[in-house]
Parts: structure tokens; sequence; C-alpha cells
């Protein structure tokens, strides 16, 4: 892989961009103060704005990391905005290997928001980062999370039982990967 941190992706509809300082308000108003956004989730909905402040925070020190790709999804009408959140949650440099995770409001849910941004984050790590393999992740109960990996040509590749947990206890995890070979002639 050749790291090269979160850098800015525009798409027709969509800005992704690194966190600001000055997001926190964004944050815990528009999805991460909401518990059916976090209900197939790790975190806890925040309960204060405060909370929202010290995940930022954390999350701007990692920028200085050229592996730590996190990016705040920003409708462009949405003026400066974040809606939401797309993520290298996990990584394996041996097989050049990305796990991805991603949340938007409920308010913005089921426009194609979150496949536009993912398709341009797969772009972006693939041909930048020199990724090979990218997967991700979702509790069967959270069918629509598949949707946005099959929308961006990721293929399915199984459940594994009882294999993950979420805010609703222990699940299967229903498994998607896109390999860069691959890639050509698979986004839909
Ligand atoms: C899951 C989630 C990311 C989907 O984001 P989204 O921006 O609504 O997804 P898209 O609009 O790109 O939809 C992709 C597909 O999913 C399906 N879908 C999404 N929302 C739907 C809804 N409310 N009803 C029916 N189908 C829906 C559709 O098939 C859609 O494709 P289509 O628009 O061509 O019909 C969003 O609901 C979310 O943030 N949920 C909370 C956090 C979460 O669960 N993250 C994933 C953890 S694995």
């Amino acid at each position: 892989m050749k790291h090269c941190g979160t850098q800015r992706l525009e798409t027709d509809r969509l800005v992704l961009r690194r966190f600001v300082d000055g997001d926190a308000a964004a944050m815990y108003k528009n999805w991460a103060s909401d518990k059916e956004v976090a209900k197939f989730l790790m975190w806890q909905p925040h309960s204060s704005q405060e909370v929202s402040q010290s995940v930022l925070e954390d999350w701007l020190n990692r920028y200085s990391d050229d592996s730590y790709y996190n990016w705040a999804i920003v409708p462009k009408k949405n003026g400066d905005e974040p809606i939401g959140s797309i993520t290298v949650v996990n990584m394996n440099e041996k097989i050049s290997m990305v796990h991805i995770g991603y949340c938007i409001g409920k308010k913005w849910w089921h426009k194609g928001i979150t496949s536009e941004a993912l398709k341009a984050v797969m772009d972006y790590l693939f041909d930048v980062a020199d990724v090979n393999r990218i997967e991700s992740r979702h509790d069967p109960r959270n069918p629509n999370s598949g949707k946005v990996m099959q929308k961006c040509g990721m293929k399915y590749e199984g459940t594994l039982r009882a294999a993950d947990w979420n805010n609703m206890g222990i699940c299967d995890a229903c498994y998607y990967a896109l390999l860069k070979e691959e890639r050509r002639n698979s986004i839909v």
C-alpha cells in the first residue's frame, strides 16, 4: 500500500473531506446522537455535544498519520456541514486490505448518498493508496448496508455465524469485498 492519508474527494453531489474542529455540533445533530443510526454500530449514541467533541478531537489527532482514512460526508447542498462519515476501520498491510465502515444521518437515508461516497472512496483506495482488497460487513438485520456494498460492485462472500457484535448484541456478519483486479466493469 502507498499511504496517502485522508485527501479531499469530490463527487457529483458530495464533498468528502477531513473532519475539522467545529464539526462537533453537526456530528451530534445530524447523526451521532440518533439511536436508530447507532442501532447496528459498535458505539453508543452520543449523549451530548461534548461527547461528539471528544470523539472529534481523537479523529483530528489521527490525521497526522498517513494510514488514517476517515472522511466527513458533506452534501454540496448542505453548506459545509457533515451528515456522516466513511472510514477505514480496519487494515491488514500484509495483504493490502482495508475494511470500510460508514454511517449517515436518517434524514439523508435512501438518497444514494452512501453509495456515492463509497464509490469515490473505493476508487481512491484502489488507485491512489494501491489497496488490493476492499471489504465490508453488515448485520443481516441491516440489509440496506449490504445494498450499498452491492451497488459499489462488492461481491458477497458469505455469512459468518455469531461472529460479530453491535448495539443489538452478538450477530451474524455478512461479508462483501472487491479485489483490485476484478474492479473493472463491476461497479454498477
Ligand atoms: C446503511 C446506510 C449507510 C445506507 O445509506 P444510504 O445512503 O441510505 O444508502 P443508499 O441510499 O446509497 O442506498 C443503497 C441501497 O440500499 C437500499 N436502501 C437504502 N435505504 C433504504 C430504505 N430506507 N428503504 C429501502 N431500501 C433502502 C436500496 O436498495 C438502495 O439502493 P437504491 O436507492 O438504488 O434503491 C444508512 O442507512 C445508515 O447510515 N445507517 C446507520 C448506520 C449503519 O447501519 N451503517 C452500516 C453499518 S454496517
